[in-house]
């Protein structure tokens, strides 16, 4: 097997110039649009409306936010300015806890350097997190293809690939990597309503890697996997709490369930970075609503009842009873999963 890609042609989120730069994902896949983002509120902005999203991405473009708010600060002001910036940042999405980890990553990066030495401490943070991204996403794509068999069918939830990492991507990962490797024969793409993640991006990037798929209604994939049209489905993850429970996009509760109920595996691919020790079970993870807008619109054109009213929760808890297995850069784990996420925590390898 030859050495995997070194990653996906396309740029989803850089450091360029002393700007944070972003592929902006509210216009794929009809244009490939880079947007240079020049203050800390428009990379709030971006984040908050999903120009960015994805939970690692969201996490690497943060960090890149309070490297570009140290930058911009005057001297004597930086410590203050990344302080500002993070709290600024922190508030945009509240589910996925990589916004949240890689902040106080550059935060703790910093923490007691001088203040002149300050900026340049945050973008090698920064940039250490995105490195380090890469790299978990092609050891987490490489455990997770040898748990597929060849032939595969893949069904998956929402946009978990380098768009959504700023890597390889987490469950995209690796179903490309299987892809590869000859192990996956088709993929199922949930739409992923009402933001279309699936039917918009993954269906882009999955044209981009030259892997055969069709998207399908998020109604459709409960028939398909209970009529053995499926043999294993992959997801990515928002956020995982210490016991498993997993949030992920809304709808990936529902493919939970139907792989449950076929016999067929169902894994969580996600960072370590994703997994919060200090969010003891799925009850505890806050789950964004969103404008119902998105529910009562579909490409900016009213589709509901006039006067119809409609809710919006952004993401799902799937319980850790009905993952099979997580796949990580720290390896794969499985039940039971409380140990093996604090062993990961705590820097050790599965065993
Ligand atoms: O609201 P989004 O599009 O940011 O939600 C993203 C997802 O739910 C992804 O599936 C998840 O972040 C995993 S990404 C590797």
């Amino acid at each position: 097997m030859s050495a995997l890609p070194p990653g996906p042609p396309y740029v989803p989120v850089a450091w360029h110039q002393g700007r944070v730069r972003l592929l902006d994902q509210t216009r794929l896949p009809e244009e490939s649009f880079t947007l240079d983002l020049a203050t800390v509120e428009e990379v709030a902005d971006a984040i908050s409306t999903m120009r960015v999203r994805g939970a690692p991405a969201i996490g690497v473009t943060a960090a890149y936010g309070l490297a570009l708010a140290a930058s911009l600060a005057p001297a004597g002001g930086v410590h203050a300015a990344i302080e500002a910036a993070a709290s600024t940042l922190s508030a945009t999405r509240p589910t996925a806890v990589n916004l949240r980890w890689a902040l106080d990553r550059v935060r703790t990066a910093v923490a007691g350097v001088p203040d002149a030495r300050a900026a340049a401490t945050a973008l090698e943070a920064a940039l250490a997190i995105h490195e380090a991204q890469r790299e978990a996403d092609r050891a987490a794509a490489t455990a997770g293809a040898a748990l597929l068999p060849p032939g595969s069918v893949v069904l998956t939830h929402c946009n978990t690939g380098p768009l959504a990492t700023a890597g390889l991507g987490s469950a995209l990962g690796v179903v490309i990597e299987a892809y590869r490797q000859g192990l996956v024969r088709h993929v199922l793409a949930d739409e992923t309503r009402p933001r279309l993640q699936g039917a918009r991006l993954t269906a882009w990037e999955l044209q981009q890697h030259g892997v055969p798929f069709d998207v399908i209604a998020d109604g459709a994939a409960a028939s398909l996997i209970l009529g053995s049209r499926v043999t294993v489905a992959i997801v990515g993850a928002d956020r995982v709490a210490a016991n498993g429970d997993t949030a992920n996009k809304v709808g990936t509760l529902g493919v939970a369930l139907a792989a449950h109920a076929a016999g067929i595996p169902f894994y969580v691919a996600a960072p370590i970075s994703t997994f919060d020790p200090s969010t003891p079970s799925g009850d505890a993870i806050p789950i964004e609503e969103r404008d119902p807008a998105e529910v009562l619109e579909a490409g900016g054109v009213r589709i509901a009842a006039p006067g119809a009213s409609a809710l919006n929760p952004a993401f799902d808890v799937t319980p850790a009873r009905l993952v099979t297995a997580f796949v990580t850069e720290a390896g794969v784990f499985r039940p039971p999963f409380g140990p093996a996420i604090a062993r990961a925590l705590r820097g050790e390898p599965a065993p």
